[in-house]
Order: C-alpha cells, then sequence, then structure tokens
C-alpha cells in the first residue's frame, strides 16, 4: 500500500468520526435551538461565538494549525446557526392558522447589520423592535391600507404620516423633496427616524431620504409586497428615479431593522403576490433546489412564509458576502437582462413578470421547462409580444454591457448558476435564435 493511500484510509476513519461527533453536535443545536424558542432568544450570540472560538483554538497544540482551526470553527458555527435558524423559521401551517414563531435574520453590513424580523403580526408591535420614542416620519403611499401606517402611528411617541401616489412614477424628485420638506418642517433632528411601509417604491424612496437627511437618520423598513419583503427591503439599496433613469440617484444605506408581517399580505393582489414570487422564483433557481421544488411540488401561497425566509436568507447570504455589488451580487441579475428589455418595451407588465420570461432565455432546455412550468403555476406570463429588434436595442443599453462585452447569468441545473462573459454580438445572436420559441 502507497503512502497516499494510507493516508487516504486514515483520512476516512477521521472522517467517519467527525461525521459521528457532527451528528452529535447537532442534536445538541437542535436542543439549544428549541430552548432558545421557548425563551425568545435570538440565534445569534457574538459575545459567546467569539470566546467559544477562543477557548476552543485554545485545545489546539500544533500553532500552524491554529488559524485553520480558526476557520473550521467559524465554518462550525456558521452551519449551527443556519440550523438553528431553520428550526426556529416560522412556517404557517397549511390549514392557514397564524404561524407560531419568528425568524430573524440578521444581516452583515459594513457599519454592523441589522435584523429582518419575520413574524405575522409584528406591525402592531413594531415599538418592541423599533425604537419609535422619538419623532418618526412614516412614508405609505395611497394604494396601501392606511390601517398599517396607522398601527406604526399608534405606536410612536410623535408620529406624522406622509402618503404619496401609489406607483413607480412616484418614485421621483418632487416626492423626495417632500419627504424632506416635511423633516424640515417637523424639526427632525439626526436623533429621530423614517419608517417605510409599503412596497419598493416607498422603500426605495423612504431609504434615500433617510440616508441623505442631515447625512444620515435612522431607517426602519416594513415591506407589504412580497417583491418588497424578498427582495427590496434586504440589502441596503435606496434610490429614486430621475431624468427618465430608474434608480439614477441614490445609496447603499442600510435600515435599522426590518420587519416582514406576512398578514399585509391578504391585502395584496393576487398579480402582485405572483410579481413577487417570480423574484424569489429567480433566488430559488439559482442558489436554492429545495426552495424550487416548493414551487414545484407544492401551493407556493399555502407555504408564503416559508418562502418568504428561505428567499430573504439567499438574499442575505448574497449581500453578506458583497454588499456593494462587485461580484457575486450579480447572480441576482439572472433573467434580468432579457428582462429589463421586455420592461422596456411591455409598460403593461410587472417586473418581476419580465424577469420571468428573461429568465427562460438564460437557461438549459431542461431547466427552461421546469421554470416555464412553475411560472405557469403562479399565473406568470411565459412570453411577451416584442419584435427582436427592439428588445435587441434595450439589451445593448443595458449598464451591464460593458463595451462589446456582456455579463449574464445562466443555469445549467437548479439551484446552481454561472456568469457568462460574452461577446454582445454572440449573446445577441444567441437570444434571437430562442426568441419567439
Ligand atoms: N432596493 C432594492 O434592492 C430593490 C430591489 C428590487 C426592486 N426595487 C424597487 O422596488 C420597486 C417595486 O416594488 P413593488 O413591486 O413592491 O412595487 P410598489 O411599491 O409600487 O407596490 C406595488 C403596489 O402594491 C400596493 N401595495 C403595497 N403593499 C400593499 C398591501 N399590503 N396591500 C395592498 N396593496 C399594497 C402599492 O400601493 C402599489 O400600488 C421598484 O421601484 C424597484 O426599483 C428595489
Amino acid at each position: 500500500m502507497s503512502n497516499l493511500d494510507e493516508s487516504r484510509e486514515k483520512i476516512g476513519e477521521i472522517d467517519k468520526q467527525i461525521a459521528d461527533l457532527f451528528e452529535k453536535r447537532m442534536d445538541v443545536v437542535g436542543v439549544i435551538a428549541e430552548y432558545k424558542r421557548e425563551h425568545d432568544l435570538r440565534v445569534e450570540d457574538v459575545a459567546r461565538e467569539r470566546t467559544l472560538i477562543r477557548d476552543n483554538c485554545a485545545y489546539i497544540k500544533n500553532s500552524a494549525y491554529k488559524p485553520y482551526y480558526t476557520e473550521f470553527q467559524n465554518a462550525v458555527l456558521d452551519v449551527s446557526k443556519a440550523y438553528q435558524h431553520r428550526l426556529l423559521s416560522g412556517i404557517r401551517t397549511p390549514s392557514g392558522g397564524e404561524n407560531v414563531a419568528k425568524t430573524v435574520i440578521s444581516v452583515k453590513t459594513a457599519l454592523g447589520g441589522y435584523d429582518i424580523i419575520v413574524e405575522r403580526g409584528s406591525l402592531n408591535k413594531a415599538d418592541k423592535y423599533f425604537d419609535l420614542k422619538r419623532k418618526v416620519l412614516i412614508v405609505t403611499d395611497d394604494g396601501v391600507p392606511g390601517e398599517y401606517a396607522e398601527a406604526l402611528a399608534n405606536l410612536s411617541e410623535e408620529a406624522l404620516t406622509l402618503v404619496i401616489k401609489a406607483g413607480e412614477p412616484s418614485k421621483n424628485f418632487d416626492n423626495y423633496k417632500r419627504i424632506i420638506e416635511a423633516l424640515v418642517g417637523a424639526d427632525f433632528t439626526r436623533t429621530d427616524c423614517i419608517v417605510a411601509v409599503g412596497g419598493g417604491v416607498v422603500g426605495d424612496m423612504a431609504g434615500f431620504a433617510a440616508a441623505t437627511y442631515m447625512r444620515g437618520i435612522d431607517f426602519y423598513n416594513v415591506p407589504t409586497t412580497v417583491l418588497a419583503q424578498v427582495d427590496s427591503s434586504v440589502g441596503g439599496k435606496t434610490a429614486i428615479d430621475f431624468c427618465g433613469y430608474k434608480n439614477i440617484l441614490g445609496s447603499f444605506y442600510p435600515p435599522k431593522c426590518v420587519i416582514v408581517d406576512t398578514n399585509t399580505l391578504k391585502t395584496l393582489e393576487k398579480r402582485q403576490i405572483s410579481n413577487g414570487l417570480a423574484e424569489s422564483l429567480k433566488m430559488a433557481a439559482t442558489c436554492d433546489e429545495k426552495l424550487f421544488s416548493i414551487f414545484e411540488n407544492d401551493d407556493p401561497i399555502e407555504r408564503i412564509d416559508e418562502i418568504i425566509i428561505r428567499s430573504i436568507g439567499i438574499k442575505k447570504s448574497i449581500v453578506d458576502a458583497d454588499e456593494h455589488e462587485s461580484g457575486l451580487r450579480r447572480v441576482l441579475n439572472f433573467g434580468h437582462t432579457v428582462g429589463h428589455a421586455i420592461e422596456s418595451n411591455c409598460p403593461e407588465l410587472l417586473h418581476g413578470e419580465c424577469v420571468g420570461i428573461g429568465m427562460l432565455h438564460m437557461c438549459s432546455p431542461q431547466v427552461k421547462e421546469r421554470i416555464k412550468s412553475a411560472l405557469n403555476k403562479l399565473n406568470l406570463p411565459t412570453y411577451a409580444e416584442v419584435p427582436f429588434e427592439k428588445a435587441q436595442k434595450a439589451i445593448l443599453h443595458d449598464k451591464k454591457t460593458a463595451g462589446d462585452k456582456i455579463t449574464t447569468v445562466f443555469v445549467d441545473d437548479i439551484g446552481s448558476y454561472r456568469f457568462l462573459n460574452e461577446e454582445t454580438k454572440a449573446f445577441s445572436d444567441r437570444i434571437k435564435r430562442e426568441w419567439n420559441k
């Protein structure tokens, strides 16, 4: 037997022991999760994690191994926390009863981080999570039931509510100015705060106002559309549209805390629900085969809490690794290049609907079939009446086109992806061949 074979055999034995210990450890982690659920404790405990890593690393005698063991310990803790979050996730029962638990998803940022609380009924106890003992400007729109902003106002020490007209055209400079004027008019200081109650339009604009007023005041978000809950409220992007360009003025400005109360979805139109679920389906197709199988095999509406929690988890792990969109975060653009091209030619379609169609152009034939049937199930379109030449024009103006090359996301198998960096012409020819199929 060679040294290599012998070493591999030894590694195999050791791995078996590690697997055995891992199972034992996870059993105990499960008990801890149960305790945390009963006592309403957070999964994360930074101080304890630090002590644990330091103490465990002290067992390592060979100093050359210490940094590697620290890495290993960090990974073990990440796995434990992920498992605890899963055990504690608030999944609604199929009978439609209220969920029993809350899920806290902690997003890391350069400035520290923030929690996203997913909990039915949390809007009515928002003061548990937001510091509302100060001046609070609530920004909402006239399509969002007024009772949501009212619930927040009732919990605030001194609330002022600004209602803008619903819809993307409202995400403009004039409304941004109205928010700033309201803050100035009511003598808001740097210690006061803004709360957004509504979809991505309200969230993006209120966030941008919070980012810029007096160089930044506290921002809280209560997203009330599926799209805002799974996507726009995670990752700290804020913006308004200007001079005909979407999101041209904006900043990365993380909220202090986000409350996702899925009870608010009861009043949301079915079309808007599917529109948001298209973004979840996008995340599932690239990053989470299990989530994709929920879309395929179950009723997504029945399991919407779980879908939302898993989607936030995916987006969180991506923005944790790439807060300012310098690399990995581009995976979230799956379906967006073609999607934007359709969106700019079909104003009657919603963003998620266009992204859904866009995904069908960026995957292998077998994935295309699976995505298509998931879109059908959600009553989302799989085709748009746009001549290729018009779409091509929009693609060439896409911001992801760098010179004569274009970077897109391609899915060969559900749950995985690769970045494609192609000559724009090759990309365009490929899309053309598929356009009307
Ligand atoms: N910041 C980000 O990372 C990010 C990511 C994706 C999208 N976005 C932005 O999000 C915006 C789109 O967000 P959206 O899809 O939520 O649209 P939206 O904010 O326009 O909301 C859609 C509609 O739903 C209504 N509504 C909201 N909540 C409701 C509720 N609970 N019950 C009944 N009606 C309700 C609104 O009044 C509106 O008419 C775009 O401006 C987009 O640029 C931002």
